[in-house]
């Protein structure tokens, strides 16, 4: 980034740049050079930072350390209108209310739903955002007091442990200190994870119904003016459900806000397929054809997504590209 600048490096893609990666996630990662000080070296982290107020240079230890993990653990973009830059979309805070306000006002979306011509919001993991609302952020207990917590050596010196893994497999040096036993955790967890997995599931199917509704009624004549709320609904709805799908480990980080966000997105693609129902009822639709996606297979053939030819296409890019010019690193990940 530093030859090709900012703009030059966004420009690029892993066939122009593949053969110079050295390692996965690397000490400078998180670290100024040579020091154990921590750093942020990627430019669109040290905007996001600023952006909600908590500028890295500024922060103690503790905050650095959640931040270092949030450069990468965060949700993102690709800004088209920017040579594809990296950006953080965080101008009007970090929820899932303020970012949909910022990609309403731009008018962005990724791509088009070809099923209901929605034009669709992508969510990238967002654990920094759910964590930064946490009762756990409140006290300071951060991913690194979890997932890299402080360890000794046999003789007995403390050290931050670096391999990066399960919080769970560290619950005597990382939760014991405030939660009883470990056993009673992993039920807690379980119960919460089937909660939200269970709602999940649930908005899932409606918004499954709601995309083929919407080609049902633009197949019948249906116009802009008439789609535009069920439309709006299904983007809302749709963003809400995978700003909580798409957030690794949501429901040890903030299950409260996963399940409003799924709570949420239930009433807005309820909403949605009402409206729907009005406008289908107005071209006088009387029978949605619903494809059967009770399988991964089954879904994959009602798009028409051929598995096989994907996974051929991605051997032949490791066969030709990743085989020939890469580094042996890049397929062990260390
Ligand atoms: C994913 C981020 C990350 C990466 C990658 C990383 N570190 Fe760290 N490192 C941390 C954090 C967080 C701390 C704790 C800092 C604190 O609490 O002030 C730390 C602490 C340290 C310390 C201080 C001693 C200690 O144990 O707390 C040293 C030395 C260190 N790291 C070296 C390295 C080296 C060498 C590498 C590469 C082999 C590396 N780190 C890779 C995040 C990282
Ligand atoms: C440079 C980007 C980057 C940084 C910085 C980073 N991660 Fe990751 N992390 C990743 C990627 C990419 C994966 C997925 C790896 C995979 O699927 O093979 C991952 C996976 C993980 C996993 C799942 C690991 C597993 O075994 O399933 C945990 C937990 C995690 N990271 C926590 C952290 C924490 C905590 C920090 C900060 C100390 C951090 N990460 C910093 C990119 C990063
Ligand atoms: C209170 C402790 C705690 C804190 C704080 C915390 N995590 Fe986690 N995290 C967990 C637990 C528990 C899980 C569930 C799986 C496990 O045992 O790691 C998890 C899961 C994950 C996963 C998914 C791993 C997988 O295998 O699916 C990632 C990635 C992750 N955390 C990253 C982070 C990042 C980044 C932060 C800070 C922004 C963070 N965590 C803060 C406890 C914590
Ligand atoms: C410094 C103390 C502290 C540490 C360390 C800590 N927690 Fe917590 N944890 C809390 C507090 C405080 C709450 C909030 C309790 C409440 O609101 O009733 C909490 C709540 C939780 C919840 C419920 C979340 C919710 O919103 O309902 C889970 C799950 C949890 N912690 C898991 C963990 C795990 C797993 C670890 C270790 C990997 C851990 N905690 C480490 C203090 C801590």
């Amino acid at each position: 980034m530093k030859e090709m600048g900012i703009q030059g490096f966004s420009g690029s893609n892993f066939v122009d740049l593949g053969h110079e990666i050295k390692s996965v996630v690397y000490c400078s990662d998180c670290h100024v050079d040579g020091s154990a000080e921590l750093a942020l070296p990627r430019p669109h982290a040290q905007d996001a930072m600023a952006k909600i107020k908590l500028p890295f240079d500024k922060q103690d230890s503790t905050m650095q350390g959640a931040q270092v993990c949030g450069q990468c653990h965060v949700s993102y973009y690709f800004q088209p209108e920017n040579n594809n830059k990296v950006n953080i979309p965080w101008i009007f805070g970090n929820t899932a209310d303020t970012i949909e306000k910022y990609y309403d006002t731009r008018r962005f979306y990724e791509w088009i739903h070809p099923i209901s011509k929605t034009p669709i919001l992508k969510a990238r993991h967002p654990e920094f955002e759910h964590w930064s609302r946490s009762a756990h952020a409140k006290k300071g207990v951060t991913c690194i007091t979890c997932h890299m917590p402080e360890t000794k050596d046999e003789q007995g010196n403390a050290f931050t442990d670096h391999k990066v893994a399960a919080a769970m497999d560290n619950f005597e040096q990382a939760c014991s200190s405030c939660h009883g036993s470990k056993a009673a955790m992993v039920t807690k967890l379980d119960k919460i994870k089937a909660n939200i997995d269970a709602k999940a599931r649930n908005v899932e199917s409606l918004l499954v119904q709601a995309h083929y509704e919407a080609k049902a009624a633009w197949d019948a004549g249906a116009t802009w003016p008439q789609m535009n709320d069920s439309i709006m609904a299904i983007r809302h709805a749709q963003w809400r459900w995978d700003f909580a799908m798409a957030s690794h480990g949501l429901y040890a980080h903030n299950p409260k806000e996963g399940v409003e966000l799924l709570d949420k997105a239930t009433e807005q693609i309820t909403y949605g397929r009402e409206a729907l129902a009005r406008v289908l009822s107005q071209l006088s639709v009387e029978k949605v054809e619903y494809p059967d996606y009770s399988t991964k297979e089954k879904a994959h053939a009602a798009i028409g997504f051929v598995e096989a030819d994907a996974v051929k296409a991605k051997q032949a890019f490791i066969k030709e590209e990743v085989e020939k010019h890469w580094h042996p690193v890049a397929k062990t990940g260390y």
